[in-house]
């Protein structure tokens, strides 16, 4: 039988593209929007997908997740949490405790919220993974070598990404005693409306690489930052 993937921010950019790749190879796909509209466009396409209309930023989609899932089935192989938001100050004069705070409700929290959505179902996976779409930017290591120090990026993102991939090294040490993978990504510098000014990548091709990588290595891979296709984000995260 196919996998169930559910992919959150499945409406455009890099989560679109995650849904019709897996979409294409008869997965069983449930893709996370925020409003009918998206969903009735993505069923024209894939009309055998599964929409969830929920925001990842709000505690209720959690039963809104596990509504649509549960009346269709008992397992989810694989949970990739892509949907973000990008950040607006670059300078600290013009950081906003409530952009932070909205960025790291999204990134972070969001992330804690769909997996208390789906541990269940994918407790009763032969092969569960958890993947979060990080960023090269909340690196650490990357950061504090200098790589990004000629500007131009923003601190809400940062912070948020990088508290993304403290809660997946969290998460991993915890669900891998379960059988759970849980790996963290950066889906290289995309097109799209969260790109930033050294973009170099079309969605779709990230989506190709991340969806490979899936078949093979992934499973491997549990509990490290990665770039599918490229190698692994330099230690510590
Ligand atoms: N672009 C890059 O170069 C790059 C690099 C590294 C990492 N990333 C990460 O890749 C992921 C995908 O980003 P993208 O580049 O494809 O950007 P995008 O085109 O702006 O797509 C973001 C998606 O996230 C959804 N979303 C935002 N907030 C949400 C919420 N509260 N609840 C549910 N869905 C929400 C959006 O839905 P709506 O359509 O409803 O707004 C949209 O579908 C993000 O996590 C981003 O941080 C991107």
């Amino acid at each position: 039988m196919s996998e169930t993937v559910l992919i959150t921010g499945a409406g455009r950019g890099l989560g679109y593209e995650l849904a019709r790749i897996f979409y294409a190879h008869q997965y069983r796909v449930f893709p996370l929007v925020r409003t009918q509209t998206a969903a009735e466009e993505l069923l024209m396409e894939m009309p055998y997908c599964h929409p969830i209309i929920a925001d990842v930023g709000e505690d209720d989609c959690i039963d809104s997740i596990r509504t649509v899932v549960g009346d269709l089935t008992d397992t989810v192989d694989i949970l990739i949490n892509n949907a973000g938001i990008p950040g607006i100050a670059y300078q600290f004069s013009e950081v906003t405790t409530q952009e932070v705070g909205e960025l790291f409700n999204v990134h972070c929290l969001g992330v804690i919220r769909t997996v208390k959505a789906v541990s269940n179902y994918l407790e009763q996976s032969a092969n569960p993974r958890i993947i979060n779409i990080s960023s090269r930017l909340g690196s650490l290591a990357m950061t504090a070598s200098g790589e990004f120090n000629e500007g131009g990026f923003s601190y809400s993102y940062r912070i948020a990404k990088a508290a993304q991939n403290m809660l997946s090294l969290c998460l991993d040490q915890e669900l891998r005693k379960k059988g759970i993978h849980v790996s963290s990504i950066h889906p290289g510098k995309m097109y799209t409306s969260c790109a930033s000014h050294d973009a170099n990548l079309e969605p779709h091709e990230a989506a190709g690489s991340i969806f490979a990588w899936c078949q093979s290595a992934c499973s491997s891979n549990t509990g490290q930052f990665l770039e599918p296709g490229t190698g692994n984000m330099p230690f510590p995260w």
